[in-house]
C-alpha cells in the first residue's frame, strides 16, 4: 500500500472542500487541495515548534530562506537571491499586488479560461484586463502569439502568465516562453508568472522552467509568484513568496505590501523549511501516485466519446470538455450523481468541468463511477 492510499477523514477539520458538501451524498473534488498527509518532517517539524510553547512574534532565519535558494536550484535550475524574495501569505496577495504596481489607464492582459482569481485581482484593482484564448496546439492548451501581439495595445503593461496552467495543466516551453519574454521586452509590459505548480509536473518528458530564468532582460520584468502550498498539500499554513530580482520593482512591490501583513506566520516558516530541505522523496512519491490517477481520468475519458481533454503534464487538475454532452450545465449533472467538480464557467468557459484527482485511488475509483453513470444518463 502506498502512503497516498491512506483515507483520511477531513470532515470537521476546518477543511474547505469538504465542508462545502457537508451532510450530503457528494464527494468534493473541486478546490486544489489534495487528500493526502504532508510529508512527514513537515509533521514532526511542526509538533516540534508547538511542543516549544511559545509563539511570539516571528522572523525568518537564514536557514529558511537557505533551503528555499537550494530547493529552487535543484528542482528548476535557477540561482535566485535571498534579496529577491518577498515573503506574503498567499500567492494570490502576489497577484493583486503585481496588479497594484500599474499606473491610471494601464491595462492587463492574461488568457481564458483561467484561474478565477487572475480575473478579480485586475477588478479588485480597476484594472482594464483582456482575455486571449488558449487554444489547442499540437494536442495540448497553449498560446497563439500571433494573436496575443495583435491584442497588445500601448496601454498594456502587464501579462499574467499562469504557468505550469490551470486549468489545463500545460508546462510552457523554452520557445514559447521565449516568445512571450521577447514580446514583454519589445511592448515594454511586465510579467506576473504564477509558479504555484512547478514542482507538480507529473510528466517526466516535460519541465518546469520559470520564465525569469531564461534570461535576464526577462528577469528585470517579472514577479515570480511560488509557494510550498500546492506542492506539499500545505495551502491552509499559508505561506508564499515572491521571486523579484530588479531592485526598482521589488521595491515598489514592498511598498503596496507595507502595512498590510507581509511575511509569514510560525508555523509556516517552520513548515516551509522542512518541506524544502526534507520533502523531495515525498514529492518524488506523490507525482508518481498523481501520475497513476491522472492515467485513471485519463482512460474514463477515452472510455466516453462524448468527453475530451487534452494533454495534462502538471497539477492534479483535468480540464474536461463536456461540450458533446449537450446538457445546460455539466457542474449540476455530475453534483446530481453526487460529485462536486469545479465549475468551469468560474474559469471562463461553461462547457468544462476541472476534476480534482488528487485523493486516494479507491475515492477517484468511486468519482469515476460517478460520473460514468452521469455520463450514461445526460
Ligand atoms: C494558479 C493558482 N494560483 C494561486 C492559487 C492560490 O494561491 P494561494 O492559496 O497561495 O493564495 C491557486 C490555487 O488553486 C492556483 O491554482
Amino acid at each position: 500500500m502506498s502512503f497516498f492510499d491512506e483515507e483520511i477523514d477531513r470532515r470537521d477539520t476546518h477543511c474547505e472542500k469538504w465542508d462545502k458538501y457537508r451532510g450530503k451524498e457528494i464527494i468534493p473534488a473541486w478546490v486544489a487541495d489534495m487528500d493526502f498527509k504532508a510529508p512527514s518532517p513537515v509533521i514532526e517539524a511542526l509538533k516540534n515548534r508547538v511542543e516549544h510553547g511559545i509563539f511570539g512574534y516571528t522572523s525568518i532565519d537564514d536557514e529558511t530562506h537557505t533551503a528555499v535558494i537550494n530547493f529552487i536550484k535543484r528542482h528548476h535550475n535557477w540561482e535566485i537571491k535571498k534579496e529577491w524574495i518577498v515573503w506574503m501569505s498567499g500567492v494570490i496577495p502576489g497577484i493583486n499586488l503585481t496588479c497594484k504596481l500599474l499606473n491610471e489607464n494601464d491595462e492587463a492582459i492574461t488568457t481564458t479560461p483561467i484561474y478565477p482569481h487572475f480575473v478579480t485581482a485586475a477588478k479588485n484593482t480597476n484594472t482594464k484586463l483582456t482575455q486571449i484564448p488558449m487554444r489547442e496546439i499540437d494536442g495540448r492548451w497553449s498560446i497563439d502569439f500571433d494573436e496575443l501581439e495583435e491584442n497588445i495595445n500601448p496601454a498594456t503593461k502587464l501579462f499574467i502568465l499562469c504557468n505550469p496552467y490551470n486549468p489545463g495543466g500545460t508546462v510552457f516551453t523554452k520557445k514559447e516562453l521565449t516568445k512571450l519574454g521577447n514580446l514583454a521586452v519589445k511592448y515594454d509590459f511586465l510579467i506576473c508568472s504564477d509558479e504555484i505548480h512547478a514542482q507538480l509536473v507529473t510528466n517526466p518528458k516535460t519541465k518546469h522552467i520559470p520564465i525569469a530564468s531564461i534570461d535576464e532582460k526577462f528577469a528585470k520584468r517579472v514577479v515570480t509568484l511560488m509557494a510550498p502550498s500546492k506542492t506539499f498539500n500545505i495551502a491552509g499554513l499559508q505561506s508564499s513568496f515572491a521571486i523579484i530580482p530588479d531592485r526598482r520593482l521589488r521595491t515598489n512591490f514592498r511598498k503596496e505590501l507595507r502595512g498590510l501583513g507581509g511575511d509569514i506566520n510560525l508555523l509556516a516558516i517552520s513548515a516551509t523549511k522542512a518541506a524544502y530541505k526534507d520533502g523531495d522523496e515525498w514529492l518524488g512519491e506523490l507525482k508518481i501516485y498523481l501520475r497513476e490517477n491522472l492515467k485513471l481520468v485519463e482512460d474514463f475519458v477515452k472510455n466516453n466519446k462524448k468527453l475530451k481533454m487534452l494533454s495534462c503534464d502538471a497539477t492534479y487538475l483535468a480540464w474536461i470538455d463536456c461540450s458533446n454532452l449537450n446538457v445546460k450545465d455539466p457542474y449540476e449533472l455530475f453534483l446530481k450523481y453526487g460529485v462536486g467538480i469545479s465549475e468551469g464557467k468560474r474559469f471562463g468557459d461553461n462547457n468544462f468541468i476541472r476534476l480534482n484527482f488528487a485523493t486516494t485511488k479507491k475515492n477517484l475509483e468511486v468519482i469515476l463511477n460517478r460520473m460514468q453513470k452521469a455520463v450514461d444518463n445526460a
